[in-house]
Formats: C-alpha cells, structure tokens, sequence
C-alpha cells in the first residue's frame, strides 16, 4: 500500500521538471502528453456543459422531446421554433456555423461579454469561467459546421409563423384603462 503513496509524489516532480525545461534534467519528451490530455480534457469538458447547461435545450431542435437523445452530430445547428415576446421574436442561434466563423480568441472576447435579445441566457455564458467557454468552443468547433442559418429576428409586434412559444406579460400598470 505504501507505494501507492509514492506516485502522486513522482508525477509532481516530473510535471515540475517539464516546467522548467532551463533546468537541464532531459525531460523535454515528457511535455507532449500533458497537453494531449489537456485537449482531450477540454473536449470532454465542452460536450458535459453543452449537454447540461441548457445549450442544447434550444439550440438543438427536438432535443427536450427525444430527453437529450439526439445525435451529436445534430447538436446547435440552431432552431425554427422561435421565442416571441416583447422583445420580439428569436430564434436559437446555428451555434456550428457560429463558431466556425470565430478564432477561440474572438469567442473568447465575445462570449465575455455576450448581449443578446431574450431568451438567451447571455448572462449565464458572460458568468461561466474562461475554462469553461474555452472548453464550448473547442467542442462545438470540432463537431464542424452543420446545418442552416436560424431565420432572422423579427420585431416587436409581429407575430411570427408557427411553430414559437409566446410570452404573454400583464398589461403595464395604468394602461388600457
Ligand atoms: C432558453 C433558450 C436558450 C438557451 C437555454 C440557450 N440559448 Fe443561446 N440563444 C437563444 C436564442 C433565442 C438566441 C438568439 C438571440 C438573439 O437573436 O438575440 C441565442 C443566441 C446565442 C448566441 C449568440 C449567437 C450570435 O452570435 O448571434 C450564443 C453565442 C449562444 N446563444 C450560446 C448559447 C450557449 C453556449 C448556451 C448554453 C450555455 C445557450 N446559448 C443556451 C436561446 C437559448
């Protein structure tokens, strides 16, 4: 049992040698690997956000009904069920074309500080840490782009094709009366 004790130990100095490659202690093989499994990390780490922070909820038609059994080939290439309010009409983004048309640095820069119309939840992207809108962008770019354009916002006070879902407000205090 005390060996096993040991190998937190060894992997900690190796990690610290290949830090230093000035050092002169001929680990420069050992970097390679690291960065692998950084990658792979984040990609794994894109696909659980994607899959439990909600993206796919409407970005990705029809992934409620089928309860998140959908391909992932067919993951965020946006929706024709639009959100109409009264802010207008949306319609979830083709997030693959999206991100293909962006470095991981302008994500990075635009997802921080990302404005949208409703019923996006900007503010939950602008909030989640840079690891974690790296790791989206790595993963939804990897998938490659897919699928069409979402149709064009319309304005407040049009009401748009099915099928959408409707936000229906009370009046404003004192009006219509
Ligand atoms: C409740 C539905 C909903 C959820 C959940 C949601 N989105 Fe959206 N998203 C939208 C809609 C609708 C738009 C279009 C907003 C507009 O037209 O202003 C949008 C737009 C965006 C945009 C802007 C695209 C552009 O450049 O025009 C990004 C980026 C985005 N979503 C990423 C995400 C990510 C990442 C998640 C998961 C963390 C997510 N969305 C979850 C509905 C949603």
């Amino acid at each position: 049992m005390r060996t096993h004790s040991l190998y937190p130990v060894t992997v900690l100095v190796l990690a610290l040698a290949g830090c230093q490659p000035s050092a002169g202690t001929g680990t420069a093989s050992a970097s390679p690997a690291p960065v692998a499994a950084a990658d792979a990390d984040l990609l794994a780490r894109g696909e659980y956000l994607v899959r439990v922070a909600g993206c796919n909820d409407c970005h990705t038609p029809g992934y409620g009904e089928a309860q998140g059994q959908v391909d992932q080939a067919q993951w965020l290439v946006g929706s024709r069920l639009g959100f109409h309010g009264p802010w207008g009409t949306t319609y979830p983004t083709n997030l693959r074309l999206r991100m293909q048309a962006l470095t991981e640095a302008q994500w990075l820069e635009y997802s921080a500080n990302l404005r949208t119309r409703p019923i996006m939840p900007d503010f939950a992207v602008r909030d989640m840490a840079e690891d974690d809108r790296r790791a989206i962008y790595r993963f939804v770019h990897s998938l490659g782009p897919a699928g069409q354009p979402a149709p064009d916002a319309l304005p407040p006070g049009r009401t748009p094709p099915a099928p959408y879902f409707g936000l229906v407000l009370p009046p404003l205090p004192g009006a219509g009366e």
